[in-house]
């Protein structure tokens, strides 16, 4: 089934079409530069540029995946989490489509979107090869697995039963992990968002150059991420540190990232170990901060030392927002279970959707 799938929660006015787990077109328009002056996200400008540019990116995506409009079975779009005014462009228009073509329309869980983007496979044919890592194929599945989303609002560790049934194992008391790294950045004066920037300047650091806490360090499991506390830490030591080269900056960079890792990899660690979840032998991992590099490296070490495959999205296009990974949901919801709505009224904005009452 061709499904064209719309997300438009954040600052990326996206749109993919998909046809179960393979992805055929993934177009994403990013706000960033415009939304860059205001050192986070605006919601009345993200609307306003989600509206001026949505019809530009269906078409874009309904060409790049040499599709007719009239080919599209279902339409799928994001309800939630994410900003209302922002989520509602998307929503308006993926209701108007559907009562255009008369096809079935699907709300999907913005966290289950990146939860699930590592099943997603790269569409191949003779003239499209495929750039598959090794890493998307996921036809050998069997649940239950355990899914990590870390992004810009939300670092969740989740029990997948099942497609659509969800427990959260862990998640985070206060900043997300992008967020706590985006916040980072800002101090060392990187930008915004500054999670890629932060990791190129850590490459060139010393993690060891400057002494910054471990967060919870000497608390018990408690089944929670925390960076609030790290992010203090951090503040200060760069209020009082003379910034006045490169390298302070990439070993700053450095002791950050590699104190946020390290907890993360703790609490993963020590929820699975306490979760007694020997029948699960993988963890897919979603969400912004997938694209890491260190972060992949570190995951895929724990996951030596737990038997656990780690599952990353095939392309790190799919680990930021984009719609790709909306459509595959869409579509293995569908497979699995889920009839798409026929009642258009009750597809609507869900801005705190939590992934456990989907
Ligand atoms: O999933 P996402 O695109 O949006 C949300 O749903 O939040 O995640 C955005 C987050 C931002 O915090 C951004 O700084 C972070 O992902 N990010 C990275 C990298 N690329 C994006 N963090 C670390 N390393 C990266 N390479
Ligand atoms: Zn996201």
């Amino acid at each position: 089934m061709k499904i064209l799938a719309i997300d438009t929660s954040c600052d990326e006015t996206s749109v993919a079409v998909t046809e179960g787990l393979k992805i055929l077109s993934n177009i994403i328009w990013s706000q960033a530069s415009q939304q860059a002056q205001f050192g986070g996200v605006m919601p009345s400008l993200a609307q306003r540029l989600h509206e001026e540019r949505i019809d530009w990116v269906i078409n874009k995506a309904l060409r790049q995946a040499q599709c007719k409009l009239n080919d599209v079975e279902a339409v799928a779009v994001t309800e939630g989490p994410g900003l209302a005014i922002a989520l509602g462009v998307g929503i308006k228009k993926a209701k108007e489509l559907s009562s255009e073509l008369k096809v079935p329309l699907m709300g999907v869980n913005h966290i289950e979107g990146h939860l699930l983007s590592s099943l997603a496979s790269p569409f191949t044919s003779p003239l499209h090869p495929s750039p598959d890592s090794g890493e998307g194929n996921f036809r050998d599945v069997k649940f239950p697995v355990l899914g990590l989303v870390v992004s810009g609002g939300h670092t969740e560790l989740v029990l997948i039963k099942e497609i659509g049934k969800y427990e959260i194992l862990a998640r985070t008391s206060d900043d997300a992990l992008g967020e706590a790294l985006d916040k980072a950045a800002r101090m060392l004066g990187l930008g915004y968002p500054g999670g890629a920037i932060l990791e190129k300047m850590a490459r060139g650091g010393d993690i060891k150059a400057y002494p910054l806490p471990m967060p919870m360090a000497q608390s018990e499991i408690k089944n929670s991420f925390s960076y609030s506390g790290l992010k203090t830490a951090m503040y200060r030591l760069v209020e009082k540190t003379k910034i006045d080269d490169k390298q302070v900056i990439c070993d700053l960079a450095a002791s950050f990232q590699n104190r946020a890792f390290g907890h993360l990899d703790r609490v993963i660690n020590q929820s699975i170990r306490a979760g007694e979840l020997k029948s699960v032998s993988s963890l897919l991992v979603g969400g912004g901060v997938a694209a890491n590099m260190e972060l992949r490296k570190r995951l895929r070490k724990l996951g030596k030392e737990l038997g656990l495959k780690i599952r990353f999205p095939y392309s790190l296009k799919l680990c930021g927002d984009n719609a790709g990974m909306i459509g595959v949901a869409a579509g293995l919801r569908m497979s699995s279970f889920a009839k798409a709505s026929e009642d258009l009224t009750k597809i609507d904005r869900k801005p705190r959707w939590k992934i456990n009452e989907v």
